[in-house]
């Protein structure tokens, strides 16, 4: 039932490849000019915001959306966790996509979140993995993420379905916008379709994983910094390591380094930065150094280019396959996952079952 695997996590992390491959086959037109993903009624011409909202690691994947949506299409995106959401008495103006995501489909608060925006958003979407769920029966459509089951209570391939689904939804909004060319869609199409690779790729890091986890099992705490769509990443990498390996961790936007968190960095402390190197590159190797100059240990998640200039002064580094931008946050998830993975099993705890978790919150 682990198809030869140790655990059900490293059976879904090791997935992704061919889970993704089937979002976008689902998503994609057949000729993989234009995106065909069944949103009947949906025009996001018509569409003023996109409101947003989930709990977890459903919540990391809707604030990368929120990246896509605006950069490319323009539409304004709010996410919310589903528990603020709820009782907030939050503002749906006319125009306002509202959607709501969901792994299990039955979380209690996203499910209470949905029902208060039905009748006051002009239509209510959902992603999520269980066709037969909850949130999915009521929202008006729902869009399926083609994970398969996940066991697992740490979620690892729902949250790259989740965010493969989110860009592809994205682009179909930049067609109804005219935010994209045909051309541009049809290469951004072209750059998704080589995620399964590139995905594939990205877990052969997992002996180089392996070989750090026993240093970041000896930590207390841990740091991990992202900067724009990769920030949501820190977030989802800090998740997953506190959850299944208890060790402390908290993700931050790497701006905000100097804003306070720099104060618990020494040399018992390592920071993983997820830096690919893109367009705020520059920046964030300036909050890499600081962490530097104050004794902070800094494992470094990146591409060749980026480890090309950085590598040597870092603790120790991490490489990924060089990758088309939009594509990043999807393939980074994979490290962050098997960071979590292997320092857990380091620590010797219980990787799918974590202490005090359920895998579906049904209770609010
Ligand atoms: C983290 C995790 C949780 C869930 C959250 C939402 O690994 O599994 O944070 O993401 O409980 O669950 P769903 O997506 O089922 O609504």
């Amino acid at each position: 039932e682990k198809a030869g695997h140790r655990h059900f996590m490293m059976k879904e992390i090791a997935e992704q490849p061919t889970v993704i491959g089937n979002v976008i086959e689902a998503h994609v037109a057949p000729d993989h000019a234009r995106v065909d993903m069944g949103l009947p009624g949906v025009d996001f011409a018509q569409v003023n915001r996109v409101s947003i909202v989930a709990c977890g690691t459903a919540y990391y994947a809707a604030l990368v959306a929120k990246y896509w949506f605006e950069r490319i299409a323009g539409l304004p995106a709010e996410v919310d966790i589903a528990s603020e959401f709820r009782y907030r008495d939050p503002i749906l103006p006319p125009g306002t996509l509202a959607i709501f995501v969901s792994q299990s489909g039955e979380t209690a608060d996203t499910l209470a979140a949905l029902r208060y925006a039905k009748g006051k958003a002009a239509k209510v979407v959902s992603l999520v993995n269980s066709p037969e769920s909850s949130i999915a029966r009521e929202s008006d459509i729902a869009v399926p993420i083609h994970a398969g089951v996940e066991v697992s209570v740490a979620s690892t391939k729902a949250f790259t379905c989740m965010l493969t689904t989110f860009l592809t939804m994205t682009l179909r909004a930049a067609e109804d916008r005219g935010t994209m060319s045909g051309e541009e869609i049809a290469a951004t199409i072209a750059d998704l379709r080589s995620l399964p690779g590139l995905v594939s790729h990205a877990l052969s890091a997992d002996a180089a994983i392996h070989a750090v986890a026993a240093q970041l099992a000896k930590a207390r705490d841990v740091l991990f910094l992202g900067r724009g769509q990769m920030f949501p990443l820190a977030l989802e990498g800090a998740l997953k390591l506190k959850e299944i390996s208890y060790i402390h961790a908290e993700g931050y936007p790497s701006g905000e380094l100097k804003h306070g968190p720099i104060a618990l960095v020494d040399r018992d402390t390592p920071v993983v930065v997820l830096a690919p190197h893109d367009r705020l590159f520059d920046k964030t190797v300036s909050n890499m150094q600081e962490v530097m100059a104050r004794g902070g240990k800094v494992l470094l998640i990146a591409d060749n280019r980026a480890i090309a200039e950085v590598g040597n002064d870092v603790w120790t580094s991490i490489a990924m396959p060089d990758a088309p931008e939009i594509l990043q946050p999807i393939l980074y998830a994979v490290p962050a996952q098997l960071l979590a993975y292997h320092t857990a099993i380091a620590k010797g705890t219980d990787v799918d079952q974590p202490r005090n978790l359920a895998k579906s919150v049904t209770v609010e």
